[in-house]
């Protein structure tokens, strides 16, 4: 049993220390806290509530959406509109941004959210995630339009992710460092476990689907190949390697152990015109935002994710993150060419 801190207690005290703060973000978190942990129940029960499987329909993206994509989505829309902080929402599973409905008041944030990250893990029983990004409306609110959503993960005000492993668990930053917090089932609130979590500057670990690896650019060739060959090659070291398939899982791991982690850009994407495979607002952001508050880097190959200046909703990225002197290594390769 533990009678640690709650995380109520902890954002609350946290906020104490922001001159001009006004309980509204303390409150926005709170509901976002409350979607997480009502995900976290349904996923838990899996096939006894019915939740596994495909909705047999496709989001904006063009992927099969599974029944838990459509449900956390609504489970998120419901908990975060009637409060009066939030101007809108926009989510991997729908298409446009959603304004918050005109029964209910506006206020001045906006969410953004991945609401099952990994979902094709669900079949499956493996870890399952949600990820979240909270920024300012500009202008204050009201009427809110995907242009206001469109501001770099610098701006981001905090950023989150809870993962439904074999605990639940909540990853958050609000810029002062990340704090990690797991479910006690039995009261129902997330508990301080993981205070002030950092990524240590080395690793001798990777993730990367290397399904792809014929498709892959050059300096992910070399990276990639130079870690296989261990003992025996240019790194005079040996790796090891993990793919969960599912980025929060991954994130996690690289937050607890280091690593390196990347979905690079390749050249069947390219063929397809895609930019990448994770999308920038509610997947890369978030997660580079807590990477780096942790002491780790995050980029696309080339630049800082953060920096991105974001061009539309849905927009995909390359993502390269984690430990911070490998994925300087990284860059390094690209840069050289
Ligand atoms: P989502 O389920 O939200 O679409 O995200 C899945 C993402 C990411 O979490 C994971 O790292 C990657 O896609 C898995 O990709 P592969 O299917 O190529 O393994
Ligand atoms: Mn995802
Ligand atoms: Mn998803």
């Amino acid at each position: 049993m533990h009678n640690g801190t709650s995380i109520t207690q902890f954002i609350i005290e946290e906020q104490r220390h922001m001159t001009g703060a006004t309980g509204d973000f303390t409150s926005l978190l709170n509901d976002v806290v409350t979607a997480c942990k009502v995900i976290s129940n349904l996923v838990n029960h899996g096939a006894l509530v019915g939740v596994l499987g495909s909705a047999g329909s496709e989001n904006v993206q063009g992927e099969t959406q599974k029944k838990m994509d459509i449900l956390s989505n609504d489970v998120f829309l419901k908990s975060n509109e009637w409060a009066g902080h939030l101007a809108a929402m926009a989510s991997e599973e729908m298409d446009d941004i959603y304004p918050i409905p005109a029964k209910y008041p506006r206020g001045k944030y906006l969410l953004t959210f991945d609401p099952l990250d990994g979902s094709s893990n669900m079949d499956v029983n493996v870890s399952v995630g949600t990820i979240f990004s909270i920024l300012r409306c500009p202008g204050g609110g009201a009427e809110a339009t995907e242009r206001d959503f469109l501001q770099a993960g610098t701006q981001q005000v905090a950023a989150g992710y809870a993962l439904y492993g074999p605990s639940t668990m909540m990853v958050l930053t609000t810029g002062n460092g990340v704090n990690g917090f797991t479910l006690d089932q039995n009261i129902g609130e997330f508990i301080l476990t993981h205070p002030n979590m950092t990524i240590p500057a080395d690793t001798r670990e990777f993730a990367i689907n290397a399904s792809n690896m014929r498709f892959w650019e050059p300096p992910i060739q070399r990276y990639v190949q130079e870690c296989l060959d261990g003992k025996d090659g240019a790194r005079d070291s040996d790796f090891n390697m993990r793919w969960i398939a599912s980025m929060v899982a991954e994130v996690h791991r690289i937050l607890t152990r280091g690593g390196i982690f990347m979905y690079p850009i390749d050249s069947k994407m390219k063929e397809k015109g895609l930019t990448g495979k994770l999308r920038l607002l509610y997947e890369a952001n978030p997660m580079s935002f807590i990477v780096e508050q942790a002491g780790g880097s995050s980029i696309t190959g080339t630049e800082r994710i953060l920096e991105l200046q974001p061009e539309s909703l849905h927009q995909r990225v390359p993502v390269i993150l984690g430990s911070r002197n490998e994925v300087e290594r990284v860059l390094s390769y690209h840069q050289q060419g």
